[in-house]
């Protein structure tokens, strides 16, 4: 195979590196300082030079950028979620995409209960109480919390899961542990849904979004980020969240209108929220920041380093894929290899 270039946008664990070399590939990366991004014309650059585009969350790979090489094999995006890659477009031109499904998953699910147990009991704000020297004399009304299991009241907590997808029922699954009633919304994933509602012992049952939020102690956000699911969660669905909720978002920013949660958190519509994405990263709406019933972390839920390198493992595997013009394990528009677009492409990459 001759030479080919895979053009990383930014810098993913080096566990990629030799198998992208051991394909015959030199890899051009194109931003190594992590707080910096690409600017526009960096990327449309570096896609010109590439046959492969091995991408982040962090670059919104649109028709501009596909249409720039009428020589790129395809794109591997370092990621799950795939809502920064215009895939209509790279379907039309004959492009492969990609992603890193699965290997994420257990990961996501632990930092979800992270944040539910963090913000229920108030982890953050005794932690930041603890260092800044205040605790003097133990009292029985220091940071009083919500229960996540039955706890004093003996009633068990209902969670709702709103997308129930591989990361959804990775965190029902999880909750059986605290004796958890779980409802779960996902009119793309009925089955999955139905799969552990007949299984008694994991207390799962199907439910209406309206039913979800008005009955869940926990809602938990795990839909992909469509025109559909955009601010699916804004003032009307939060007023329906009871008083003493929690609202907890690991799966995509615009998901919810943070806007309207920001004036949730304020006037006590529900107790409090812990996100992990942001509606318009690495920015916070105006007041987010000041709300101490929120725990903000930094788009972490796939953060072990085990995760990242297995993510960068089938990112690199996914790219020779494409350079070597074969079906990538982890395409995400399998279509695209019937199209004549494709096979246009291809041979326009070996002329
Ligand atoms: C994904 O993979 O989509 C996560 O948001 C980052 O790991």
């Amino acid at each position: 195979m001759k030479e080919r270039n895979v053009f990383m946008t930014r810098r993913i664990p080096d566990v990629a590196i030799p198998i992208l070399r051991q394909a015959g590939a030199t890899v051009t990366v194109g931003q190594s300082d992590e707080e910096k991004g690409l600017t526009p014309a960096e990327l449309l650059a570096g896609v010109r030079n590439a046959d492969v585009l091995l991408s982040l969350l962090t670059e919104p790979i649109t028709r501009d950028v596909l249409n720039a090489n009428p020589r790129l094999l395809g794109v591997a995006n370092y990621a799950v979620g795939f809502n920064n890659i215009d895939v209509v477009a790279a379907t039309e031109l004959g492009i492969p995409v990609s992603n890193t499904p699965g290997v994420l998953t257990d990961t996501t699910a632990d930092l979800t209960w992270a944040l539910i147990l963090g913000i229920a009991r108030r982890i953050v704000e005794a932690h930041e109480y603890m260092v800044a020297g205040r605790y003097k004399l133990w009292g029985p009304n220091l940071f009083l919390g919500g229960d996540v299991s039955p706890g004093g009241t003996g009633k068990r907590k209902v969670l709702g899961i709103i997308g129930y997808g591989r990361i959804g029922a990775a965190v029902a699954r999880r909750a059986i542990g605290f004796d958890m009633d779980i409802l779960a919304y996902d009119p793309h994933n009925p089955a999955a849904i139905a799969a552990d509602a007949a299984d008694p012992s994991r207390h799962v049952r199907s439910a209406s979004l309206e039913e979800l939020l008005r009955e869940s102690d926990f809602v938990s956000l795990h839909p992909l980020l469509t025109a559909e699911t955009r601010h699916m969660i804004s003032e009307r669905q939060l007023g329906m969240m009871k008083k003493t909720a929690y609202l907890i978002n690991v799966s995509r920013g615009p998901v919810v209108d943070e806007a309207a949660l920001v004036r949730a958190l304020r006037d006590g519509t529900i107790a409090g929220a812990a996100l992990d994405v942001f509606e318009n990263e690495p920015l916070m709406v105006a007041g987010l920041a000041e709300c101490r019933n929120a725990i903000l972390v930094p788009h972490i839920a796939s953060g072990s380093q085990d995760t990242r390198d297995r993510m960068a493992t089938m990112a690199a595997t996914n790219a020779v894929a494409h350079l070597k013009g074969e079906r990538a394990p982890n395409v995400v528009n399998p279509e695209v290899y019937d199209s004549a677009a494709y096979v246009a492409r291809r041979s326009a990459a070996s002329a």
